[in-house]
């Protein structure tokens, strides 16, 4: 059983497949993190919770004022209360109906049981069979408001992954506020480790940054109304000593498309506290009695060997426990999408011309990106009417997507049902269904507003618009943009007492309206898109396999995206096409390409005869190594932030049968000395180099490297692609 409670020392040990976490029910009531780290065997722990030599002014929680040693302002309190003597961050803060925030939850009971139950309303991840996880339910109490608390923990028998949530329900007569309610609080006696964390902006999102936890608060977060292109819902802490490769790695992400906060606070004990869960900020919710609210989900990954392979850790519980559905697993088409090529000018005959061109070239499927829609020739009108332009396309919708069949070519559309143009037929009939405060300016963004997804009836007209579009034509794929964050957040449907309910409410209007269309057309493959990556996190994995991943396709800018995206989400996921920007060649754009889901974002008329040949050739290289880049392990080589001329990467077969290396230089390198070390081998094996036959050891290519050296310069923009195969 990979969690089991030892009834004598009253802990619970909670074991994934490489980790252990454990929690103690200290004098039956409180409930202390005891561990979390490398798998261990046995459960004498509770020694771990107790710091002594703490303040004399340090409260003494009433019960045990006895013993005189334990304060809630010091011990690592497994979900820490606001406002009864832990100073430090706080996990739960509710307000009693007479306005204050004194909280403090008591252990009362547990349930321990095979497999994972599934979150009401709410992205989550699953278990295949019952026989993957065991789950733990713990149940605590504020006895003075009756919350009832519930911490859901998962453990994977098959990854080093526990998924932990919490539920909160109103027990008592009187409704109560909830202020802030985390996800997970989890304690680490000591301070020494990195914090690595994944920030932005548009066409630059999720950058890795690196920097030690120092004394005090560090957080990330989001008040946009999403997850953000400028910070991402993930957190690693890696051992000070440690990195890519070494040391101890946890890894914490959101399943959670709005508002977040991480919060690490290091204290005066040098110890650490991560808190991770709604950004607490124009967040309060209402619990009537006999109501519930549901927390959304904690993912966290455990390696004792580094950001590496606690990235792989989550890329295959991605795979395998988040994405659902027809494409989980499915081949997906080489797509070519309309906008960079054409924009919003395109009509039929550029479509049919597209898709006729791009299956000389390689291609599947044809999308058509923005603009074929009510009026909509410029990004200032029609979001919200969605129906057919005919007179753009000339003629129905139907007859052009026969066009594109008979062309061999699959049709996939665009959407962005979150958002209403001020200049569109449906906000001149439902003004008051854009997101706003009445009576104050509206601040447009992108020229467009968003739209009240906390409403019924508008998530109802969303959603007839979309199946009515849907259902009449054959498409096969669907792309949901984002292109905006919310400002003056309210909804003419909430009074005051719920209005700071609002960009909760909104995100579960999303996911409802998501959960509908995708579970109403099973075979279309989504993609989620928000401006580029403004929306990638599993919230957004759980409904669509895959994320367009940053706007910007210059294939150097690319290397820092990628390597940043890769610390939680899997290549499969990763939406990346070859465009018509000039940095680099053909070949280049397409080696970085390759790592993500792969497609074009150019006019093929502008390709010339060469340029045509090289692009069917890497159309090919899509098929050869899919399956080592959507099903293989990913290593880390070169990062791209911290080498100035080079970045390398490789995807190893899951049995090491076979390699793919790609090394991109970004800057002409002052030297003609390119030899790269490989990852992630069989050392006993011994592997093919396709190109040129030579033979090495998987043992001699992890050590002693490959030399990449050319004869002449090793320029900026160049790019090499080695393919080893395991000779036996
Ligand atoms: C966003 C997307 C782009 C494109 C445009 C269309 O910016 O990220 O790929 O779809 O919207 O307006």
């Amino acid at each position: 059983m990979p969690i089991s409670f030892d009834k004598e020392r009253r802990i619970f040990k909670i074991d994934s497949l490489n980790s252990t976490y454990a929690i103690g029910v200290f004098r039956g009531e409180f409930l202390v993190h005891l561990y979390y780290g490398k798998k261990i065997p046995d459960t004498n722990l509770i020694h771990t919770a107790f710091r002594g030599g703490f303040a004399s002014i340090s409260p003494l929680t009433a019960s045990t004022a006895d013993d005189g040693y334990f304060s809630t302002d010091i011990q690592p309190m497994e979900y820490a209360c606001n406002g009864s003597g832990d100073y430090r961050l706080a996990a739960l803060s509710i307000k009693d109906s007479e306005g204050r925030s004194t909280t403090d939850i008591r252990y009362v009971d547990h349930k321990i049981y095979s497999g994972k139950p599934k979150l009401k309303d709410l992205p989550h991840t699953y278990c295949n069979s019952d026989d993957e996880a065991d789950t733990l339910e713990i149940y605590a109490v504020d006895k003075f408001t009756g919350a009832k608390v519930t911490l859901c923990y998962t453990a994977f028998k098959n990854h080093s992954i526990i998924t932990q949530s919490v539920k909160i329900e109103n027990t008592g007569t009187e409704a109560f506020e909830i202020e802030k309610v985390a996800s997970c609080c989890v304690n680490f006696p000591s301070m020494s480790y990195n914090m690595v964390n994944l920030y932005g902006t548009w066409l630059r999102e999720r950058t890795a940054q690196t920097r030690h936890l120092a004394h005090g608060i560090q957080s990330i977060a989001s008040k946009r109304g999403s997850s953000s292109h400028n910070h991402n819902p993930f957190v690693a802490l890696v051992d000070d000593k440690g990195g890519e490769d070494y040391g101890d790695a946890f890894g914490f992400n959101f399943v959670y498309s709005g508002n977040f906060a991480i919060d690490i606070e290091t204290d005066y004990m040098d110890c650490t506290r991560l808190v991770m869960g709604i950004n607490p900020i124009d967040f309060t919710w209402v619990l009537e009695p006999g109501e519930e609210f549901q927390a959304p989900e904690a993912v966290m990954a455990y390696s004792a060997n580094g950001l590496g392979e606690m990235s792989r850790t989550f890329h295959d519980f991605y795979s395998n426990n988040l994405i659902r559905g027809t494409w989980k697993k499915k081949k997906r088409p080489l797509l070519i999408n309309s906008w960079e090529g054409s924009g919003f000018s395109f009509d039929d005959e550029t479509l049919v011309r597209y898709a006729r061109q791009a299956k000389e070239l390689g291609c599947e499927l044809l999308v058509m990106d923005d603009g074929w829609f009510g009026v909509r020739n410029s990004d200032n009108c029609s979001l919200g009417d969605w129906y057919v332009n005919e007179k753009k396309l000339n003629g129905p919708l139907s007859k052009l997507i026969e066009r594109v069949n008979a062309e061999g070519m699959e049709f996939g559309i665009w959407f962005e049902p979150e958002m209403i143009s001020p200049d569109s037929d449906i906000y001149r009939a439902h003004p008051d269904w854009c997101v706003h405060v009445e009576g104050r300016d509206i601040s447009p963004g992108r020229q467009q507003y968003v739209i009240d997804m906390t409403r019924q009836d508008v998530r109802d007209n969303i959603f007839n618009q979309m199946y009515d579009v849907l259902s009449k034509n054959n498409i096969a794929y669907l792309k949901w943009d984002y292109n905006r964050p919310i400002s003056e957040p309210a909804s003419m449907s909430l009074d005051k007492k719920h209005q700071k309910e609002f960009f909760h409410r909104f995100i579960l209007g999303t996911y409802e309206l998501m959960d509908r269309i995708t579970s109403a057309f099973p075979n279309i493959l989504f993609e989620s898109c928000a401006g580029g990556g403004g929306r990638y996190d599993p919230g957004m994995l759980y409904y669509m396999p895959q994320t367009w991943c940053s706007d910007n396709t210059d294939p150097i800018e690319r290397l820092r995206i990628q390597f940043g995206t890769s610390m939680c989400y899997p290549a499969s996921s990763m939406g990346a096409h070859v465009s018509a920007c000039k940095r680099t060649g053909l070949e280049t754009k397409a080696a970085v390409a390759l790592w993500g889901t792969f497609g074009y974002e150019l006019d093929p008329k502008h390709l010339t005869e060469e340029d045509k040949e090289i692009v069917k050739k890497t159309s090919a290289l899509y098929h050869k190594y899919y399956d080592l880049t959507h099903y293989g392990d990913l290593y880390r080589i070169i990062a791209p932030t911290e080498d100035e001329f080079k970045c390398a990467w490789s995807f190893v077969a899951k049995d090491k049968s076979e390699t793919l290396l790609t090394v991109i230089i970004k800057n002409r390198t002052p030297h003609n000395f390119l030899n790269v070390r490989l990852k992630g081998l069989d050392e006993n094996k011994m592997y093919q180099n396709e190109a040129d036959g030579e033979i090495y050891s998987g043992a001699l290519l992890m050590n002693a490297g490959i030399n990449l050296t050319l004869g002449g310069d090793i320029n900026g923009g160049m790019n090499f692609m080695v393919y080893f195969k395991e000779v036996k």
